[in-house]
């Protein structure tokens, strides 16, 4: 199994190059975001309390986040790996999927950061704004995104850093671009480990 992690800030192209890398690499796409929006879409009771978080740009707290990957990701016995796309967000994430892959004997390969610059975040998420019915792509609502992702996300570079799993991508770039980037570190990674 090869389990990836693209972590980076709103807008920075996550959950674009995820969809490329899951198609490619035949991995499971587990995106919180997704799964949240999903909720709030189904009126659920976790669904009315994720939005309160989600409507203001901040973090939904750990424990739910935890327990909504927790399900997504024992059920994929048989995946090619699985690939996190906005999770986790805070170091208690990181160390509890650390935590839970062990037990599975599993874990995290590669951890890709998408690096954008903060303009460019805004320009992306204003545009899709345009035909997304995303109630947090609004300009003062990314604002405080990007806000609390230098905050409680940020700090996530220099933990798989030490891991030695980090990859820094410039997300500067056409979507093919970075993805050719993305798709030669994997390949890389993929090669080495079959040696
Ligand atoms: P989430 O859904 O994860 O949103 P986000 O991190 O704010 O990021 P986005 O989805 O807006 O952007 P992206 O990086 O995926 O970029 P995309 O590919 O879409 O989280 C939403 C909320 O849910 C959070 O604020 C929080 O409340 C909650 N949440 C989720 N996970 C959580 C967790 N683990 N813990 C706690 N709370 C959690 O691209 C953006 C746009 O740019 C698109 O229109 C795309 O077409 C375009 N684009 C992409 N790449 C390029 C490129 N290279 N050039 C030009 N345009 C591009
Ligand atoms: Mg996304």
């Amino acid at each position: 199994m090869f389990n990836i992690i693209v972590l980076g800030p709103p807008g920075c192209g996550k959950g674009t190059q995820s969809n490329n890398i899951t198609k490619k690499y035949g991995l499971t796409h587990i995106s919180t975001g997704e799964i949240l929006r999903e909720e709030i879409e189904l009126h659920t009771h976790i669904g009315r309390i994720v939005k309160t978080y989600i409507d203001k740009g901040s973090l939904v707290p750990d424990d739910i986040m935890m327990q909504k990957v927790f399900v997504s990701a024992v059920n994929l016995e048989n995946s090619n790996g699985l690939l996190f796309d906005g999770f986790p967000r805070t170091i208690l994430q990181a160390e509890y999927l650390d935590d839970i892959l062990r037990i599975y004997d599993k874990k995290i390969s590669l951890v890709f950061h998408l690096n954008v610059e903060e303009n460019e975040l805004y320009n992306r998420i204003l545009h899709r704004s345009i035909d997304s019915k995303r109630s947090d792509d609004q300009l003062e609502i990314a604002k405080n995104r990007l806000k609390v992702y230098y905050k409680n996300t940020f700090p996530l570079i220099d933990y798989y850093l030490k891991q030695k799993k980090l990859k820094t991508i410039s997300g500067m770039a056409e979507i093919s671009e970075v993805f050719g980037k993305i798709s030669s570190v994997i390949d890389d990674k993929i090669n080495k480990t079959e040696k």
